[in-house]
């Protein structure tokens, strides 16, 4: 057996006592009485019993531990041409004063602390300040218009809300504070806070009495001390993308996170303490919350916060800059980052400008990553590029060539084997475990490794229904795909409504909501076509209420524009088309799955339920005159 057989054989039929084993690497306020807490399951919780604080086990220990000099953090923010390093020691103070300031203002154990915030430093001690009081914070990301806020503040009913003046795109500042009062205006629950950041570059209208100035805050507090929590505590809340327009909030504990998430660093990644480890992603989505936030800096990493883009600030080399310039030995991003740097830099003469003999590794993740874009960066970069596949609700990789425990061979298309702790399997309709090779929905069988979700904020009977119910003792990822002869995993599509944009998880059935909510709308059917740049793009197809009259140009410019205001621009919901009816089968189920393949020039075969074949090419000259269904 290969070490890598031994050691996940063990994750699972030792599952306490692998994971005791990799608990010992955290400090406990109090330890544990049981390790897997299966009394009520399918709901687990790891380390019922034990206590601790993740904020102290981040900064603190590793500031009494001999690394308070060491650098913590790196800002690197190309848009606003500044740069800034935190040690450890500086990092612990400034998060100290911030939790102080929010403990000040009424926010205690438990409570929800909302935070909309651009790339900069204050994101992490906000966050960071959060998890040192126990209050339990929810980032928002930035991209997200002022609807989806409310929607998240009205789930949450956070007590404060902490926010800046704005972000900053290339092409543009976002002007946040408008977008948060907006949200607030929108929401039942109002906050009792809001602590702004005033950055130069726009600075915002407070109102007096519920606003307040970060720097005004901090000025009067004094630091606060890390407050024990329990293991099974929640940690964060982190809104994705279900089924619906109503997100899921997945609950993040505090125990089993620290463990899983330190213990994937050097199992994993493979990198050691002191080193530098870059995710550049938005901490608004979970590899931004997992690897940008808490693993660098709980396994005493130096963390990258980068306030730019791939491409554009300034040009396509500007991942290779800053790897250079702060000696990145691991770094992180999704497939749709290199794709953008290919389509600018297709010979990597950029790559070849930088001295990048620091860099070991390079993970991937998001979305698929397509055997092209894998074997252009590995040529670039002649180092390992890893595919690895894990979700919001998982929080780490559920499957990765894990370089600290043993080197697999790497398969394009692949995200290589499951991690420990997961036990992978592919099932069939009827949940039989299909032959290797043929494709199937991918479940994983109960319990899920520490580190996971234990639940729905406050909504454990939808988190049973949505992923517990239709495969008893497994968790339904949602993933469709197969696992090949030798066990590895190929994740090909979704078997619900998600798509992914630029790596970014969206629900195709959210933007449907916002275009059937149009007054001349009668119905509508939203996909997710291919891209080359962005991996997928949705388009929406518009049926008129009889009798409309409005010109069809106006009726799309105008639900292009309704998605950018209630669901934000990161949608990138660009095209859509008026046509006279939509293909369904005799029961009335929209074919968008056929409608894709036709959008896409793939074969596709109409089932044989479909009401009216003729729709089919109807579809096909509408989806012609956006661009779509070039070929017959
Ligand atoms: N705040 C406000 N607006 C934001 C935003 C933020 N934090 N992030 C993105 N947006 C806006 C963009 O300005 C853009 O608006 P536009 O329609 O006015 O141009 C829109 O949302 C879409 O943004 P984005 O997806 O970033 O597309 P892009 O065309 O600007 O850039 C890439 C394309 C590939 C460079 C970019 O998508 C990228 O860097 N992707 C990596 C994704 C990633 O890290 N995912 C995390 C998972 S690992
Ligand atoms: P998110 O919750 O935003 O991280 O999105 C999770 C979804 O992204 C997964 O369920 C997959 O559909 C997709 N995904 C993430 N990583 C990969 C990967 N390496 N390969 C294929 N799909 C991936």
């Amino acid at each position: 057996m290969s070490i890598y057989d031994t050691v996940h054989e063990r994750s699972l039929t030792e599952a306490e006592g692998f994971w005791a084993d990799a608990a010992a690497d955290i400090d406990w306020q109090k330890s544990w009485d049981q390790v897997l807490d299966d009394s009520n399951a399918p709901f687990y919780r790891w380390f019922s019993g034990g206590q601790l604080n993740t904020c102290y086990n981040a900064l603190d220990r590793h500031v009494e531990g001999g690394r308070a000099d060491q650098v913590a953090l790196i800002y690197d923010s190309p848009v606003t041409d500044s740069k800034r390093s935190l040690t450890f020691r500086e990092l612990r103070d400034e998060t100290a004063l911030f939790a102080g300031a929010l403990a000040a203002n009424g926010i205690g154990k438990g409570d929800r602390v909302i935070v909309y915030m651009p790339m900069v430093p204050e994101t992490l001690i906000a966050i960071l300040a959060c998890a040192r009081i126990g209050a339990v914070h929810s980032v928002v990301f930035g991209g997200f218009a002022a609807n989806e806020l409310a929607t998240r503040i009205d789930d949450a009913k956070p007590k404060a809300i902490v926010s800046a003046s704005c972000g900053i795109e290339p092409a543009r500042i976002v002007s946040y504070k408008p977008l948060l009062d907006q949200a607030i205006e929108l929401a039942s629950h109002k906050p009792d806070k809001c602590i702004i950041l005033q950055r130069p570059q726009e600075t915002a209208e407070l109102l007096p009495g519920r606003d307040i100035d970060w720097d005004d805050a901090i000025s009067r507090a004094s630091p606060h001390d890390c407050v024990t929590v329990d293991a099974t505590d929640p940690l964060y809340i982190l809104y994705t993308s279900g089924t619906t327009g109503e997100p899921k909030g997945i609950v993040r504990d505090n125990g089993g996170h620290a463990v899983a998430l330190h213990w994937t660093m050097k199992n994993i990644y493979d990198v050691e303490p002191g080193e530098v480890y870059w995710a550049a992603s938005d901490v608004g989505w979970i590899v931004g919350h997992s690897y940008i936030v808490y693993a660098p800096l709980l396994h005493g990493n130096t963390t990258i916060i980068f306030e730019g883009k791939p491409v554009g600030t300034p040009d396509a080399g500007a991942f290779w800059r800053v790897v250079a310039e702060h000696k990145v030995a691991c770094m992180f991003t999704a497939p749709t980052a290199i794709r953008a740097i290919k389509q600018q830099d297709p010979d990597g003469l950029l790559v070849k400008k930088y001295d990048l003999s620091s860099l070991r590794s390079f993970f991937l993740a998001g979305e698929r990553c397509d055997p092209d874009t894998l074997h252009w960066i590995e040529t670039k970069l002649g180092v390992p590029v890893i595919d690895h596949w894990w979700q919001t609700e998982t929080g780490w990789a559920i499957a990765s060539n894990c370089l600290g425990i043993e080197r697999l061979p790497i398969k394009a298309g692949s995200a290589s084997r499951p991690a420990p702790g997961w036990d992978v399997h592919v099932l069939d309709n009827d949940g039989h475990d299909v032959a290797p090779g043929t494709v199937g929905s991918i479940a994983c069988r109960l319990p899920l490794p520490p580190g996971t979700l234990p639940g729905f904020w406050q909504a454990n009977e939808r988190y049973r229904q949505s992923y517990l119910t239709r495969y008893p003792g497994f968790y339904e990822t949602g993933d469709a795909g197969y696992i090949d002869e030798d066990g590895y995993v190929f994740i090909m599509s979704r078997t619900d409504d998600i798509i992914n944009v630029a790596g970014h998880r969206l629900s195709t059935g959210a933007i449907e909501e916002v275009l059937a909510s149009h007054a001349d709308v009668a119905e509508c059917a939203v996909f997710g076509v291919a891209d080359a740049l962005k991996g997928q793009l949705p388009i929406g197809l518009l049926v008129l209420k009889a009798g409309v009259e409005r010109d069809s140009a106006a009726i799309v410019a105008d639900v292009i524009q309704m998605v950018r205001d209630t669901i934000g621009p990161v949608a990138a919901f660009k095209k859509a088309v008026v046509v006279a009816r939509l293909p369904k089968t005799r029961s009335g189920k929209i074919l968008r799955g056929t409608m894709r393949k036709i959008a896409d020039n793939e074969a596709y075969r109409a089932p044989a339920t479909i009401e009216d074949p003729i729709v089919l090419d109807e579809i096909r000259e509408s989806m012609q005159g956006i661009g779509y269904a070039q070929e017959t």
